[in-house]
């Protein structure tokens, strides 16, 4: 269990940890001294850690270390609303690649930044697979363009290809497929695949969706096995590499009609 309890030496017993946990695992009756936890309903989200001002949550084999903010900062002072607002605006499906290989340490970045990202009833199943050698690509952009539906889409892919263009993957050195063993895991993903492309951008990189490629992958299980060995389920797509396209601007987007009652 790698949430193991609370330090009483630590402990202030201040009932955060109570008014925290999602699960109800702590616990402190009337005539007890000290927080009692119980973590048979513990789904090792960390709330408690994150809120104990003295410290005093014990965990083990968390496989990752606590962030803490500085001077006990607000989340909100981590990055202003408009440097967030702009990156977002300024964040595109880059279908132009350079051919250089992104080194692995960065792609580990990208990946490590996805696991913050939520999951239903914090489940962690998230598991990827990355393609970065040229010629397994083109195998896997043969076998997705083959099995598409539409015999119009497969043409115009295949005309595409004659000149030398991946219009699956957009030849970009890097295509990571997202998998689980859970198939409900897939807004999990989508939220990861969220995360992960936003920290690329960040670092300098481009990525994309690729959801032909999903769908494809989903709905053959002989091509998915065959091409990628994964014997479970595929449930996100998306290329990586250092864009080859400058944009000057963010294009316009409609709004979001809401509605108040
Ligand atoms: C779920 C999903 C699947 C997508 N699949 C593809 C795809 O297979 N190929 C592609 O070129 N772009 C794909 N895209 C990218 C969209 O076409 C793109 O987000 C849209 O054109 C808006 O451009 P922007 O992301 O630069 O704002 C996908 C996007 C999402 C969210």
């Amino acid at each position: 269990m790698p949430i193991i309890g609370v330090d009483v030496e630590k402990c202030s017993n201040c009932k955060e940890c109570i008014e925290e946990c999602p699960t109800k695992n702590f616990s402190m009756e009337e005539k007890q001294e000290h927080i009692v936890f119980d973590g048979s309903r513990c789904i090792l989200c960390g709330h408690c850690i994150a809120v104990c001002p003295e410290d005093a949550i014990k965990y083990d084999n968390m496989k990752d270390t606590t962030f803490i903010f500085e001077g006990n900062k607000d989340p909100s002072e981590l990055i202003s609303y408009e440097a967030l607002h702009n990156f977002l605006r300024a964040k595109r499906s880059i279908r132009q690649y350079k051919p250089n290989k992104v080194p692995k340490e960065i792609i580990g970045k990208v990946i490590n930044s996805m696991r913050y990202a939520p999951t239903g009833a914090n489940m962690r199943n998230l598991k990827c697979l990355i393609f970065s050698n040229d010629n397994k690509k083109k195998i896997l952009t043969d076998s997705i363009i083959n099995a598409l539906e539409s015999g119009e889409v497969r043409e115009s892919f295949r005309k595409r290809q004659e000149k030398g263009l991946d219009p699956i993957f957009y030849n970009a050195p890097h295509v990571l497929i997202f998998y689980s063993k859970n198939p409900w895991d897939t807004l999990n993903v989508t939220i990861a695949m969220t995360y992960g492309m936003l920290s690329a951008q960040s670092l300098g990189l481009g990525s994309c969706w690729i959801g032909f490629a999903h769908g494809i992958l989903q709905d053959h299980p002989e091509i998915k096995k065959k091409f990628t060995g994964i014997e479970t389920y595929v449930l996100g797509v998306m290329t990586l590499g250092y864009p080859a396209v400058k944009y000057f601007r963010a294009p316009p987007r409609p709004p979001i009609e809401v509605k108040e009652i």
